[in-house]
């Protein structure tokens, strides 16, 4: 660190920025960002931090890996965009081919491409409204699925996202997540009957909820702003049969767990699922926007005209993804795998060396810990999880809340063993640091 925060270039940057964006955005610290490589950010003042958000779990391959520069600049140098909904190009051809080859579950599949993860799940709500003919959704408790009308009548995160911005699209009705260290039914998961999946025909469908008006389930399979929860399998198992029971569609939201960071390719991967309908972003282009709606073959089967994007496909994006996708297929969903177990045997420690660490949940590098007044009660502590965040920021270690009280760690796939390792020793000396 070569100054205190802000440093003076931060300040100013931060006081004209102040001034004329949106203020609807969080800024968690002051970071001013001039710089990337790797797992490894230099602010405006030459300060240098290890990122162990990715750009909100964007940057898979890091930032600025090489072949994706490459990729980018040779793309920019021969087409910049054309509009792929209008005309043909290959690339966006090849990346489709590429994408329905690795979807989870052997069917077949086609690809509809968007700029964020919100479009794509527009998308996939308008396809699962066009193919049955019903108009309602369930989702869940938690669930972050973006913010424009539609994506945001389906997120159930934050109720500042919602506030003010009523009526949303009708027809969306959530309930709890398998939130298992909170379950809302009171049970325990080794012995529990699915509770969170069983309310959807026990109570909704008898009730409020005809099923043959029911177009989607809508759920993310590691649910991640929501505090980075893992479901157990049995969720997955018991939300299929219920989904094939009353020809309900299934829509997984992989913006946030897909693209290798869970150590598989899909986090769907790791239960078994095959979703009807899937969303991908964030990681998809290693930072260039892009995202993908895809379906059953037989279930995307729209007119022409009836869906579309100017920007969707961008030829640079979708360079930008096929190298992203080649560096995760070559290494880096194996290096989330064990990077993240490596971590996680020293993360499940903390519970036991850290009182104030209630649990710590997580796959690849998609990881959870969340913060407790008292392991008893399990009483949430958010002020101390907003505390840790800071003091890790100051000593050079950039992390994200999530959920109520709740850090998430989802560095770049390519974080090494050493950087994984300083990481994880700084929060270790912040919690300390908090809790003295
Ligand atoms: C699971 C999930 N779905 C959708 C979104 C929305 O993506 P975007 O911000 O690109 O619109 C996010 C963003 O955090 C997400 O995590």
């Amino acid at each position: 660190m070569k100054t205190t925060f802000p440093g003076p270039k931060a300040a100013a940057i931060i006081a004209r920025d102040h001034a004329v964006l949106s203020p609807s955005y969080t800024r968690p610290y002051p970071l001013v960002v001039e710089r990337g490589e790797g797992a490894m950010i230099e602010d405006a003042d030459g300060n240098r931090f290890l990122d162990m958000n990715a750009g909100i779990a964007v940057v898979a391959t890091g930032h600025c890996h090489p072949k994706v520069v490459r990729a980018i600049q040779d793309q920019a140098a021969k087409l910049i965009h054309m509009s792929g909904t209008d005309f043909y190009y290959e690339n966006m051809v090849e990346l489709a081919e590429r994408l329905a080859a690795i979807a989870p579950g052997n069917v077949a599949r086609r690809v509809y491409f968007g700029n964020s993860g919100t479009e794509a799940v527009e998308a996939a709500m308008k396809l699962a409204r066009y193919h049955t003919g019903r108009h309602q959704f369930i989702a869940f408790l938690g669930g972050f699925h973006g913010r424009t009308m539609g994506a945001l009548s389906l997120t159930g995160s934050k109720s500042i996202q919602r506030k003010s911005f009523g009526p949303l699209v009708p027809g969306v009705h959530h309930i709890p997540y398998a939130y298992c260290y909170r379950c809302a039914y009171d049970k325990h998961p080794d012995t529990c009957a699915v509770e969170c999946v069983k309310v959807i025909e026990d109570q909704l469908i008898k009730t409020i909820l005809p099923a043959e008006e029911v177009a989607a389930i809508v759920l993310e399979p590691v649910q991640g702003e929501g505090g980075y929860i893992v479901p157990p399998q049995k969720f997955f198992d018991e939300l299929q049969r219920t989904a094939q029971r009353h020809g309900i569609l299934l829509i997984a939201d992989e913006i946030q767990s897909g693209m290798g960071r869970t150590g598989k390719m899909w986090a769907s991967d790791h239960f078994d699922l095959t979703p009807d309908i899937l969303t991908v972003a964030k990681g998809i282009a290693s930072g260039m926007p892009l995202s993908v709606m895809m379906a059953r073959a037989e279930i995307m089967q729209w007119k022409p005209g009836s869906h579309a994007s100017t920007f969707g496909g961008n030829p640079v994006s979708v360079a930008a993804a096929l190298a992203t996708l080649e560096l995760l297929e070559q290494e880096l969903v194996e290096n989330a795998a064990h990077t993240g177990g490596f971590m996680m045997r020293r993360l499940r420690e903390w519970p036991r060396l850290f009182p104030c660490v209630g649990d710590v949940r997580g796959l690849g590098l998609m990881i959870g810990i969340e913060f407790v007044q008292d392991q008893a009660t399990r009483r949430r502590w958010p002020e101390l999880r907003d505390r840790i965040v800071q003091l890790a920021f100051e000593r050079g270690v950039l992390i994200l809340g999530a959920g109520q009280n709740s850090i998430r760690l989802s560095p770049p796939l390519t974080i090494s063993r050493d950087q994984a390792d300083f990481g994880m020793g700084v929060l270790e000396e912040c919690i300390r640091a908090a809790t003295a």
